[in-house]
């Protein structure tokens, strides 16, 4: 299963092994804290199933959600490589099994492959992405954050984009910074206007947004 993880990829079999000797496998229920944003804690963990929620909280228990990672993807690998606090919180959205490694035993495999070239890869995305987001909040409205938001999440399928995270409002809200009755009104008139469709909380984009609301 290993060999099937993006971070993974280059690695030779053997390698694989002793990756998978050190891994240990979890199981956890829907909304658990993996860990908390400021923890000092050392494993980095692979999503092997499920949705994992990356998050930062205000003092009023405001809710930012930075990303939804899934199946194949990875986190907690920025503290363990600058041996600072966690820069955020994780938290299971659905059922998600876990593997975790733990430092020591990660680093040992990672001084000597292609991990660090992967884990590279996977940082400078991230930068990206967190970079398309302060400019979001920066210079678009919410309107414009929310609809950035729904064609980046949006998959193709055939001549529509699908999001396949289902979605509460609330966490729409936070993801772009808004209130959730903004963006309830926004999706209602979404809706309204035959853009999007929503069955099951799966959000359908039926042709391209307008730019402005
Ligand atoms: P760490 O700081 O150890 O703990 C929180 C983890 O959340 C972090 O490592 C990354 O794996 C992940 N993370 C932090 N910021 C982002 C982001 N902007 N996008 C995706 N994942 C992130």
């Amino acid at each position: 299963m290993l060999e099937k993880i993006p971070l993974f990829s280059g690695l030779t079999e053997e390698q694989i092994r002793d990756l998978e000797k050190v891994a240990s496998k979890k199981k956890y229920p829907k909304n658990t804290i993996i860990f908390s944003e400021g923890d000092k804690t050392d494993s980095l963990y692979v999503i092997t199933d499920g949705k994992i929620k990356v998050t930062i909280n205000d003092e009023d228990g405001k809710e930012i959600i930075l990303s939804i990672l899934g199946s194949g993807e990875y986190f907690g690998e920025m503290a363990l490589l600058d041996n600072q606090p966690r820069s955020a919180c994780a938290m299971t959205k659905e059922p998600t099994e876990l593997l975790q490694f733990a430092k020591d035993d990660f680093m040992q495999i990672f001084s000597s492959n292609p991990i660090a070239f992967n884990l590279l890869r996977g940082l400078i995305q991230r930068l990206r992405e967190a970079n398309k987001k302060i400019e979001s909040l920066a210079l678009l409205d919410v309107y414009g954050r929310v609809a950035r938001l729904l064609t980046h999440m949006g998959k193709q399928v055939d001549d529509k984009l699908v999001l396949e995270d289902k979605l509460t409002h609330q966490e729409i809200a936070n993801m772009v910074g808004s209130s959730r009755e903004m963006v309830s009104i926004i999706l209602k008139e979404l809706t309204n206007g035959g853009y999007i469709s929503i069955e099951n909380k799966m959000i359908t984009i039926n042709r391209k947004l307008p730019y402005s609301w």
